[in-house]
């Protein structure tokens, strides 16, 4: 049989020709991104796009304008005259074995080019640059306060994506929804937490962590500064309880204790944030339940609130491993140990923390009214230090900017406001969730709350007369104010974050 003889092809249209040249032409530019990408080090979250999703995409389209072209055209063809008979392919024949392994060898490359681009494609949704900074808006808080944190080579998808197949393609579906929100700008500033869909799990955490070996405790020191015209320098050590008791050490005692050991601890929360919690549940590894109710609630351990029981894991306590949002007072002491902010300027803890705390529409106009505000001030109330000392002025209301952009984004509504840390018991309730002292049992015992369960002060005191004592030291109040006032009042309820 001769093949010339036969009427054209199908694919002789012009859809299926326009089809082959943008074909050749996408994949020429795609292998040309594919190769300064891997030349390129610093990486472009747009020159990503491009080459792994946008152009094979294209590419895509423009190879099925091939098949769709023929198609139309035989469809187009069947309505003018009868549709000859497929053509007998006899791989005896040289010219159809010659056409036969040159199509078969197109093909095979073809697939394996796309096999590699999907697998970059499906990598790059899960990079940093298409979780942080594709869409720079939304994600900005989260990503800078993750690059601060001790887990930045900790890409986010090995956090926000568990294990398994089943995640795999319910991150791909919710993920579709977030590209589309953020498209449509229809996510909510801020983004509301607990995440329901991509909240990392215990088991995400167990990848690299292991609790149950965790035994002692953590020596930690704190260096505050008091909003008195000096600064007052003010230091606060301790032994964090951070111990589980493994299973081989038969101890138990100490902060994992919450998930170590088979110990499972239930609760219900009444808000949305899981602030409030008046109902929790112990089982103990024999199987003995308790209920401890908050004495101050309307509940019973038969009449619990309405609402999901939850099981106590990592991300109750941890819920800012990587996206910390310092309060003013916290980011504050921080910067001024580090001495970017300079403590021999009068007053500069109370002025920085007045200044991050005022309401400011953006950040271009914090960043104005902050460096205004404390200029001012220096200006008017010390005008030696404005004339002889500038430079420090200027370098410590550098740094204060610095502490603004670093927590503070109006422009998603976030900050640690919206964010409350509950490691911990100053700014808010925290571990006073249920460690309150008013979370009673129907046998009368309380979750503990008394300081030394969970750490001992070893030292405290102003700079140079810090007492210590290894035994631990009950807690001194820094201040100079009336002490009776906080008898048994829990910190958070005085200590906001914007309170120098
Ligand atoms: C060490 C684990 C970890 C890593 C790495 C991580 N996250 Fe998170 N992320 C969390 C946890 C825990 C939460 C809080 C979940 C909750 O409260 O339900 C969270 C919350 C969020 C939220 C909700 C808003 C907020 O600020 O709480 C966003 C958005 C987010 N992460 C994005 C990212 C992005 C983007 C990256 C990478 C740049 C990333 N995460 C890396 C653990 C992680
Ligand atoms: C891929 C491994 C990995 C995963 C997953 C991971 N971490 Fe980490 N985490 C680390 C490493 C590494 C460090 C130590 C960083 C350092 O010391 O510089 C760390 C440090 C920490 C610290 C100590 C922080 C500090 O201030 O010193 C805490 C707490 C922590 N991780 C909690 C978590 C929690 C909670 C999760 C789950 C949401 C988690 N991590 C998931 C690797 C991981
Ligand atoms: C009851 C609250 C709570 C729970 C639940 C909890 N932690 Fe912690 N964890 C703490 C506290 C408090 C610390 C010490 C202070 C800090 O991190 O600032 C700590 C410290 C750590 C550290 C740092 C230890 C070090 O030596 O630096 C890691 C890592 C960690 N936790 C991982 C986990 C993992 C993983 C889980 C879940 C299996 C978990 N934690 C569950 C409260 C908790
Ligand atoms: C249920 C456990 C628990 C109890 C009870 C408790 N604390 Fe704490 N406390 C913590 C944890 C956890 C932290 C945070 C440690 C960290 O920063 O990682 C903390 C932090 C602190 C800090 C440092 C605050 C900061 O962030 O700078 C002080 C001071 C403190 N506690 C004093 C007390 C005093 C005083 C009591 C008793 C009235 C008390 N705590 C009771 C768990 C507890
Ligand atoms: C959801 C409620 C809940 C939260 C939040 C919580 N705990 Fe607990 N914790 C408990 C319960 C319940 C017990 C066991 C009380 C009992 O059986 O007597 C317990 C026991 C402990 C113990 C052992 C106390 C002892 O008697 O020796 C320590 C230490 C501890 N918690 C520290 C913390 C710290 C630190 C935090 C905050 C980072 C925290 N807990 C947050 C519920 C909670
Ligand atoms: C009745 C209100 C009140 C209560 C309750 C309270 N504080 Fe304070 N705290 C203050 C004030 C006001 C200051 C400022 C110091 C001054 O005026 O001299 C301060 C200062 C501090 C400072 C030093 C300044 C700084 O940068 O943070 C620390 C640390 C502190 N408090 C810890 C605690 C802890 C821990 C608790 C709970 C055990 C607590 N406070 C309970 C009112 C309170």
């Amino acid at each position: 049989m001769d093949l010339k003889k036969q009427q054209p092809s199908y694919f002789h249209n012009r859809i299926s020709v326009l089809g082959s040249v943008l074909s050749v032409a996408f994949f020429v530019i795609i292998a040309a991104l594919f190769l300064l990408d891997f030349l390129t080090k610093e990486k472009d979250p747009f020159l990503e796009t491009v080459t792994f999703l946008i152009a094979p995409a294209f590419l895509i389209l423009s190879l099925l304008l091939i098949p769709g072209g023929a198609l139309l055209e035989r469809s187009r063809r069947r309505k003018r005259e009868a549709i000859p008979p497929l053509p007998n392919i006899d791989l005896n024949n040289p010219l159809h074995q010659k056409w036969f392994y040159v199509t078969a060898g197109v093909v095979t490359l073809f697939l394996l080019f796309t096999a590699f681009g999907l697998y970059r494609a499906f990598e790059f949704t899960e990079s940093n640059t298409f979780c942080g900074r594709l869409c720079h808006s939304v994600m900005e808080p989260e990503y800078t306060a993750y690059q601060r944190s001790p887990h930045t080579r900790v890409g986010c998808a090995k956090c926000h994506i568990g294990y398994g197949a089943e995640w795999y393609v319910r991150s791909k579906i919710t993920g579709l929804y977030q590209v589309y929100s953020t498209i449509a700008k229809a996510y909510s500033r801020p983004i509301e937490t607990p995440l329901r869909s991509l909240r990392p799990a215990r088991e995400t955490c167990e990848q690299c962590h292991w609790p149950q070996i965790f035994l002692g405790s953590l020596d930690q020191s704190h260096d505050y500064f008091l909003p008195d015209e000096s600064n007052t320098e003010w230091k606060t050590r301790m032994m964090v309880h951070v111990g589980g008791g493994a299973d081989f050490t038969a101890r138990k005692q100490g902060i994992h204790w919450h998930v170590t050991g088979n110990n499972k601890i239930y609760y219900i929360a009444t808000d949305k944030k899981r602030q409030t919690i008046p109902w929790v549940r112990v089982v103990a590894p024999d199987g003995k339940e308790t209920v401890f109710v908050d004495k101050g609630s309307p509940y019973t351990a038969e009449n619990p609130p309405k609402g999901e029981m939850r099981l106590m894991d990592c991300i109750d306590c941890h819920n800012r491993p990587s996206h910390q949002y310092k309060a003013p007072a916290e980011a504050v002491n921080q910067a001024m140990t580090h001495g970017a902010i300079d403590p021999s300027l009068p007053f500069i803890k109370r002025e920085a923390v007045n200044a991050l705390t005022g309401e400011y529409a953006t950040s271009e106009d914090a960043v104005n009214k902050i460096s205004l505000t404390l200029s001012d001030f220096y200006k008017q109330k010390y005008p030696q230090i404005w004339e002889r000392e500038q430079a420090k002025v200027l370098k410590s209301i550098a740094a204060i900017v610095q502490v603004y952009k670093a927590n503070f984004f109006p422009q998603m509504k976030v900050s640690w406001k919206a964010y409350p840390n509950n490691i911990g018991h100053l700014n808010s309730p925290g571990c006073f969730r249920c460690h309150s002292g008013r979370h009673q049992s129907g046998g009368g015992s309380a979750i503990s709350n008394t300081c030394s369960s969970c750490h001992d002060i070893i030292a405290q005191g102003p700079l140079g007369r810090v007492e210590g004592d290894l035994k631990g030291l009950d807690f001194k109040h820094p201040d100079t104010g009336d002490a009776d006032e906080r008898q048994g009042m829990p910190c958070f309820e005085c200590h906001t974050g914007e309170n120098a």
